[in-house]
């Protein structure tokens, strides 16, 4: 196959998936995903947008600071302000790249941008010239291409090009397209642009329609060669093209495709856990790839046919994408080294005081569960993570009462900024009666949106990661913690995202006109 049969994988997990609500991620956190996308061989990792706040600053020149093997990219809006800054935060990276983006549909020029086409076109020149100026690697996106004429594009594109930029970007911002006519419109954009050939063609579908991953194989088909999605399909609204997805219909159907990606699939695994647990987004268990039932055969004729013959029912293998590779790994006997090779082998690089903190939790929960499993590691140094990090409130203890026929009470204390508080509280039930004790401390004034328990493995002693889902003034964060015991993994939850609130709030690249 020819370099020219390859398509790249941008992962924007960390800047498109970061803008579902309450997905944000800290910058430490980030770099714990970059690190696996990078163990994954993603080419592209889009890392944030660096002028929406110091933090995605901050998170951006952390991810290219340490990232060596894949490009990292900022998003830039099509002016100067920005696009200085993205340069600024990608100055430390082994091979950087800005993202400028201007909308090119007659509804976004109109009513978001109030421009004329003439002005978005020089704008975008503009932009793009700025970019190179500052940065050998150039990617322009035309917003709301989906809903964009193809004749506006073109000259807008051909402009792009010219000025500059090395990949071309088609999104389907609002998740409105159908593949055979996204696909057409890929195709003619190819044909009719006189310098399409100086630059590389790429898709980023949004999934409003459950068409994301259909979208983008369409694209590639008629030429696309870069495919921009997310670990879980994480994203705005109902999300983007999920990367498992995109990358195992590429490697299982070759017969139609007749393209490959660099992706080393059986980290896939590990890299939708670690996202689902850094973010508190639960995958859904019939999820393609990454669901718990993924492979999971119920029906005994099903199971029959996988027993003598696995292609019966099976299109690709569990292990494949990581499922089964080591099942349980570790107990109460495990050593240190053990348990550092271990973190490893699932791309969670830790040192010092940070390893300390999480083999000491490790003996911890190995005194109270029998088995550990990679989920249980993951989860466990998501949560030591998070309680070393500097919080606002931190749980000291807990103590519940519930009993039948009595009404449920918690008594707990907090350290708030490092000064003790306590309060009491009754419930309708022991994690009601917590979330109140904690309120009469905080009073946050914060709305409960959601609260989910999953069970991080299987058995009774398994170790339950609870998700809380905190609305206030319009935004949105999810808090999350894990422990054997659920009440305190719900209050560790509530706290994670209390602790969050007080994080600021960042600008949104696309409401925000430029
Ligand atoms: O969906 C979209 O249009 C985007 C662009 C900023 C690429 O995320
Ligand atoms: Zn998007």
């Amino acid at each position: 196959m020819s370099s020219n049969d390859r398509v790249i994988i941008f992962d924007t997990t960390l800047r498109d998936g970061e803008q579902s609500p309450g997905a944000s991620m800290t910058g430490e956190e980030k770099l714990r995903i970059a690190r696996a996308l990078e163990r994954l061989k993603v080419d592209v990792i889009e890392a944030g947008f660096a002028i929406a706040s110091p933090g995605d600053f901050a998170a951006v020149k952390l991810v290219a600071d340490n990232i060596k093997d894949s490009t990292v990219c900022s998003l830039a809006r099509a002016v100067d302000a920005d696009i200085e800054r993205a340069a600024e935060a990608l100055a430390g990276a082994n091979s950087g790249r800005i993202h400028t983006f201007i909308a090119t549909s007659p509804i976004h020029m109109q009513y978001k941008l109030r421009m004329q086409p003439d002005q978005v076109v020089e704008q975008a020149v503009r932009a793009v010239k700025k970019a190179r100026s500052l940065c050998a690697d150039v990617e322009f996106s035309c917003e709301d291409a989906g809903r964009s004429e193809i004749d506006f594009l073109c000259r807008i594109i051909e402009a792009a090009i010219d000025a500059g930029a090395r990949t071309i970007n088609i999104p389907d911002t609002v998740g409105y397209a159908i593949p055979h006519q996204y696909a057409d419109t890929i195709r003619q954009l190819l044909e009719r642009i006189p310098n399409a050939d100086k630059a590389v063609f790429s898709v980023h579908c949004h999934n409003d329609l459950g068409l994301a991953v259909a979208n983008s194989l369409a694209a590639v088909v008629a030429g696309a060669r870069q495919v921009e999605c997310t670990i879980n399909g994480l994203g705005e609204r109902a999300g983007n093209a999920a990367l498992e997805e995109i990358v195992m219909a590429i490697k299982t159907r070759q017969d139609l495709l007749d393209v490959h990606t660099r992706i080393e699939t059986e980290h896939i695994l590990a890299a939708s856990r670690l996202v689902s647990g850094i973010t508190g987004f639960p995958v859904q268990p019939n999820k393609a790839i990454v669901g718990a039932n993924a492979f999971a055969h119920e029906s005994g004729i099903h199971q029959d046919g996988v027993l003598k013959h696995r292609e019966t029912y099976e299109i690709m293998s569990a292990q494949s994408v990581g499922w089964n590779a080591n099942k349980m790994v570790m107990g109460k006997h495990s050593g240190r080294a053990a348990f550092r090779s271990r973190l490893d082998e699932l791309g969670i690089l830790l040192e010092g005081d940070e390893l300390n903190a999480a083999f000491a939790r490790f003996k911890e929960l190995a005194d109270k569960k029998h088995e550990i499993f990679d989920e249980d590691l993951q989860a466990l140094v998501s949560d030591t993570l998070a309680d070393e990090a500097p919080e606002h409130f931190k749980l000291a203890s807990l103590e519940v009462a519930s009993k039948t026929g009595t009404i449920p009470e918690a008594k707990l204390v907090l350290s708030v900024d490092g000064a003790e508080r306590s309060a009491q509280a009754q419930g309708s039930g022991p994690v009601d009666a917590t979330f109140k004790a904690i309120e009469a401390i905080a009073d946050s004034g914060a709305t409960l949106q959601l609260y989910s328990v999953n069970a991080i493995t299987q058995g009774t002693d398994s170790q339950g990661e609870v998700t809380v889902r905190l609305e206030k003034g319009g935004r949105i964060v999810n808090g999350n913690g894990a422990d054997t015991d659920i009440v305190v993994a719900s209050a560790k939850a509530y706290l994670n995202a209390l602790n969050l609130m007080q994080v600021g709030a960042k600008a949104h690249p696309q409401v925000e006109g430029v």
